[in-house]
């Protein structure tokens, strides 16, 4: 079974999707360890809660990125981690990780790229007026939201929809998503 490490920032819906999938048997993949860059956040909780291994790591204890992503490597390779989920982690990987897992990072974005990448893709999507949003699934590379893309969904944009609405649809439609996506991967 595939040992992954999963790095969030923030809330952990999706990092929960995965726990709850793994639970019940349709991931089947080992959850070894949460990475965070913030030390407090409702995915901490969460992973509390579960008792999954979690390590929170802040850059600004470290002179620069490569120190940065040498201790979170040596993190990971302490417990034998395979492959790396992004799941709302809000922070560039550098070459330093990716060297390490190559072809082994995939991240989950809130737009159908190349349309709309970086921070708050829906409220970039809302704004555009746009009439089809949706998610995307992709492998990571140096880039902002750039690397080969293995799977995407559409959403439809009602004309009403607020932000906080859309949101609820496309995180509804990532919490099945990535788990299916990442058992059709490792299977
Ligand atoms: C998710 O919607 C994910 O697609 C997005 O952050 C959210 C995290 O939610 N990721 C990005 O925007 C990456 N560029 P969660 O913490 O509840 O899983």
């Amino acid at each position: 079974m595939k040992k992954i490490a999963v790095f969030a920032s923030g809330n952990g819906s999706n990092f929960q999707a995965l726990v709850d999938a793994v639970k019940v048997g349709t991931l089947q993949a080992e959850i070894g360890l949460l990475v965070s860059d913030r030390s407090s956040g409702a995915v901490l909780d969460r992973a509390q809660k579960e008792t999954i291994d979690y390590f929170c790591i802040s850059p600004r204890d470290f002179a620069d990125k490569t120190e940065f992503e040498m201790e979170i490597v040596q993190q990971l390779k302490s417990r034998a981690i395979e492959f790396i989920v992004l799941a709302g982690y809000m922070r560039l990987i550098g070459s330093t990780i990716l060297q390490e897992y190559p072809e082994s990072i995939v991240n989950i974005h809130p737009s159908l790229l190349p349309a709309f990448p970086g921070k708050d893709a829906i409220g970039q999507a809302i704004d555009a007026g746009v009439q089809v949003s949706g998610l995307t699934i992709h492998y990571v590379d140096a880039g902002m939201d750039t690397g080969p893309i293995i799977a995407q969904k559409e959403i439809e944009i009602l004309p009403d929809d607020t932000k906080e609405e859309l949101q609820k649809k496309i995180q509804q439609a990532e919490h099945v998503m990535y788990p299916e996506v990442l058992q059709e991967l490792f299977s």
